[in-house]
């Protein structure tokens, strides 16, 4: 995830990239850049950091210009750098991008033996030498794009400017968000509406396969695909810009929420084949030799990222068959855990900084454990330390409560697993192909999934008032109990436990009044009699019980009118669609106890201190 914009008309450009990039900052904030056309001649300013330090960088030169664009990044590929930040250039061609090229590396090597120097890491450059390949031999802008397109594998939004058509920018859109907004003699492209909206409320959306050719005059949209005009309309967005920034979503906590389906899909691309059954082991920097080696792993994190890694406990030890311990990072650290030879440590956390988990992954490494983490903040400390890296392409996570960086860490740990699995012979190629094809389907789950959103609502509306609340689940879903628990705890402040249904008779049962909530994670498997059985001690005491179950289960319906239905998927899955009405459930909760939801009282977002 990355923000971009562009700007033609008779402002200076400067400024209008600078406000733009600042209100996109929320999509990536490692580095930043802009490049425009001065005399006749392109000019790029970057740097690594946040938009802040560009326009410092820039503040001196006093730079004029009436056309450009710009880029605020959040690293996928290459380290957070100067050298990696976009606008990225070849010769008179420069290129700003969201999204990934999946084949970039091919692309490069390719375009190396026929004589192009990169000078980043990045997929990007790939763009820029592509289409200047092609307009070294005659194209005009729009078709050397379209012709480099053709090459290109994965996701883009992109914004391109050509030095020798000096009144031009174009647009392409392929899986990534881009909008063309419509000012009075000007016009702008940005990743999302608020970049704009203090110029203009009139906007076009771009979809798949389409290119926006932008002039001083105007603007034509052709789909590339079809080689066709598309006569397209301008829309008029209503939102204010405090929503607008949000995507229209009153706080982001809702935003990252329904964020899902693309931050999974991003987690998921290029990684595995279908057909083979194998997951791409290239990031994790093992080979299937070394994957075979391991006998024990340990699964180290804080607070929700260590409800993953809970989670990914029972993936590991039911599809591999080797045992796994879980700590809590600052348990890990001062405990004198025992590493045994060929031992994987796998550390996951969402910003790479937290310091409890840093001191766990450095204990790990001094005892001899090989350290892979989990993380979705590309050249963040625990990734620069770590033996091997899976980095979650959720983009950022802005919420302090995490949502988005979680259930994408659960489909690492899922990818991780089926890559051990296949290592170590538990699974075999049809195995692993049924469990790779319901991942595939997982995006499209998880959207349906966030249907029960209105259902949650009226449910929030009911309990909200509560003083406590209690999750119950079992095996894999145990650790969403806990999950859902923190959540309202950390943004509501109602005092929450999530408990393993099956030691209720233990203890806790001796709370359950008709004051207390109680909800049950109740999905269609192994240990289904025995949640419904617990269900039935909670009703017989007064509790009030909701349940999340799957659809088509009719087991629940005499424990409970408060049922919400999720899409049914398979076991080591499930977590991840069970969590979605829990986290909405805290959400609606906080708002109704108007509480600050994305920014709870006493927490932060990354937990740099002991
Ligand atoms: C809860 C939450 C925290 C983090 C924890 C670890 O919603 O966000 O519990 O999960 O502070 O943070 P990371 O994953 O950045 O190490």
């Amino acid at each position: 995830m990355c923000g971009i914009i562009g700007y033609i008309g008779k402002r200076n450009a400067i400024p209008v990239l600078i406000h733009g990039l600042k209100r996109l900052e929320y999509r990536g904030y490692d580095s930043a850049g802009i490049s425009f056309l001065k005399d006749s001649k392109i000019g790029v300013r970057r740097c690594s950091g946040k938009i802040k330090d560009l326009e410092t960088l820039i503040k001196k030169e006093k730079l004029k210009s009436t056309i450009g664009i710009g880029h605020t990044r959040w690293a996928t590929h290459g380290r957070p750098s100067e050298e990696n930040a976009h606008p990225h250039r070849a010769d008179g061609i420069v290129v700003v991008h969201n999204g990934i090229i999946e084949n970039y590396f091919e692309l490069r090597e390719g375009l190396k033996k026929r004589g192009h120097v990169f000078t980043s890491e990045t997929d990007t450059e790939v763009i820029c030498h592509l289409i200047l390949r092609y307009s070294k031999s005659g194209y005009s802008l729009e078709d050397a794009t379209r012709e480099a397109l053709k090459h290109l594998e994965g996701a883009y939004a992109i914004g391109v400017m050509n030095e020798a058509e000096p009144d031009k920018i174009l647009a392409v859109k392929k899986d990534s968000p881009l909008v063309v907004g419509i000012g009075d003699g000007e016009f702008f492209i940005a990743s999302d509406i608020p970049a704009f909206l203090k110029y203009t409320r009139d906007a076009m959306i771009l979809e798949n396969g389409e290119m926006a050719i932008i002039t001083r005059n105007g603007v034509t949209v052709h789909d590339v695909r079809k080689n066709e005009t598309v006569n397209k309309k301008a829309i008029q967005i209503t939102w204010s810009p405090a929503m607008a920034e949000k995507g229209g979503f009153r706080h982001f906590m809702l935003k990252e929420i329904f964020e899902q389906p693309r931050a999974i899909s991003d987690t998921i691309r290029g990684r595995f084949s279908l057909e083979k059954g194998e997951v791409n082991l290239k990031e994790f920097s093992l080979t299937e030799s070394q994957l075979k080696k391991f006998n024990k792993v340990f699964l180290v994190a804080c607070g929700t990222s260590w409800h993953a890694a809970l989670v990914g406990k029972y993936m590991i030890e039911d599809m591999v068959r080797i045992p796994c311990e879980v700590d809590i990072a600052s348990e890990f650290r001062y405990r004198k855990p025992i590493i045994p030879e060929h031992c994987l440590m796998i550390v996951i956390t969402q910003s790479g900084e937290t310091a409890d988990t840093l001191a766990a992954q450095r204990e790990a490494r001094r005892l001899g454990a090989r350290v892979m983490t989990i993380c979705n903040v590309v050249g963040s400390t625990s990734a620069r330390e770590a033996d091997g890296i899976f980095y979650t392409h959720s983009g950022p996570e802005i919420g302090v409560a995490s949502t988005k960086a979680f259930t994408t860490q659960l489909t690492a740990l899922y990818l991780f697993s089926i890559a051990l699995a296949k290592a170590k012979g538990t699974r075999n190629l049809k195995e692993r192909q049924g469990l790779l094809n319901e991942l595939l389907q997982l995006p499209e789950k998880v959207e349906k999934a966030l249907y029960c959103h209105d259902a949650v609502k009226r449910m929030a509306k009911k309990y909200y008032d509560v003083r406590d609340f209690l999750y119950l689940g079992r095996g894999i879903n145990y650790p969403i109990a806990l999950e859902g628990a923190l959540k309202l705890k950390e943004i509501s402040y109602i005092h929450a436990e999530g408990y393993p249904a099956g030691e209720m008779k233990h203890g806790p049962i001796a709370l359950i009044d008709n004051n207390m909530p109680v909800l049950a994670l109740a999905p269609d498997d192994t240990v289904l009699e025995k949640i419904l059985s617990n269900m039935e001690e909670v009703k017989s005491r007064g509790g009030k019980l909701i349940a999340v179950t799957v659809e088509g289960n009719t087991k629940v319906n005499s424990r409970t009118p408060d049922i919400i239905f999720m899409p049914g998927t398979n076991y080591y899955l499930t977590p991840i669609i069970f969590s979605i009405p829990l986290h909405l459930l805290a959400y609606h909760m906080a708002v109704l106890r108007k509480c600050n939801v994305d920014q709870p009282r006493n927490l932060a977002k990354s937990v740099t201190v002991e």
